[in-house]
């Protein structure tokens, strides 16, 4: 094998990823796929045509630590193994922050916080138990974990990003920190990934967001949503093997001033 796949090798590693049926969480699945990795697919549901060829599908909802941790002694019984474990899935809200009610602060933090700890306390709990000798965690932040959006952009976007959301994200950012350092020592590697603003084709931004966030990023444009993809495999491999607790924040420059 040469040096290079060598480097970025995922061949039957078991990757988990949160949020599979979601804009992101497909091309997550796709790529880790097209790795030869085997790729379960985690979402609260599964839709026939939202399936990618070769992903084992399982719906569960992440915030139910009980019926989360059944799901991930079922992967490993099933594989044997647990080795990536990618926390994306996550929600925001939308309403102007005078008018928040309570659940939308309750459904963003249970999600995004609560969420992504029941899927790294189940994982670390399972990989104690079945003597699991390495694994990698990758959550998915925010570049809005690392600043505030600019309103300037938000005029004719319904999408106005949240407070709670931001706090939500800044919190994944943390979290990374915390279990890097506190997982060093099982050999668990822990990062992020945190995108600026991804172009959806399905369900495009408003025109006026997009030329406002184009013109306020250095490299003009918004993400694809592949862009992400190549940091993603990076940190899940042994490319990475002694980088853990980093963000790596992908967004056309658009928080570097
Ligand atoms: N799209 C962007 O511009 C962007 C930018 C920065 C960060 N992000 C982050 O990337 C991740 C993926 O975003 P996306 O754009 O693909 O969003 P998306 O809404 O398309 O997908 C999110 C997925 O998470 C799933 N989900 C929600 N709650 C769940 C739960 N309780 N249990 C299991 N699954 C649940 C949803 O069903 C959905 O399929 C999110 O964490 C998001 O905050 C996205």
């Amino acid at each position: 094998m040469i040096y290079l796949e060598k480097l970025f090798d995922l061949q039957d590693k078991v990757v988990v990823v949160t949020g599979a049926t979601g804009q992101l969480g497909k091309k997550i699945c796709e790529a880790y796929r097209s790795c030869q990795a085997n790729v379960v697919g985690l979402d609260l549901t599964i839709n026939e045509k939202e399936r990618i060829e070769g992903v084992d599908y399982m719906e569960v909802d992440i915030s139910k630590k009980d019926v989360l941790v059944g799901i991930f002694r079922k992967i490993i019984n099933k594989y044997n193994r647990f080795d990536i474990l990618i926390n994306n899935a996550g929600v925001s809200t939308f309403e102007p922050f005078e008018e928040r009610p309570e659940e939308s602060i309750d459904q963003v933090m249970g999600v995004n916080l609560k969420g992504t700890f029941f899927c790294i306390q189940s994982y670390v709990n399972l990989f104690d138990e079945f003597k699991f000798e390495k694994g990698s965690i990758i959550n998915i932040a925010s570049i809005y974990g690392v600043v505030s959006p600019d309103y300037r952009i938000y005029t004719d976007c319904k999408r106005k990003n949240s407070e709670i959301y931001g706090a939500t994200k800044a919190g994944v950012i943390q979290m990374t920190k915390y279990f890097a350092v506190h997982l060093a020592d099982r050999n668990i590697r822990v990062n992020a990934v945190s995108p600026g603003g991804v172009y959806n084709p399905e369900n495009p931004q408003g025109s006026d967001f997009i030329k406002n966030y184009s013109f306020r990023c250095p490299m003009k444009r918004m993400a694809n949503d592949s862009e992400l993809l190549g940091a993603m495999i990076y940190l899940s491999s042994e490319a990475a093997s002694y980088t853990t607790g980093q963000n790596i924040v992908i967004d056309g420059g658009f928080s570097a001033w």
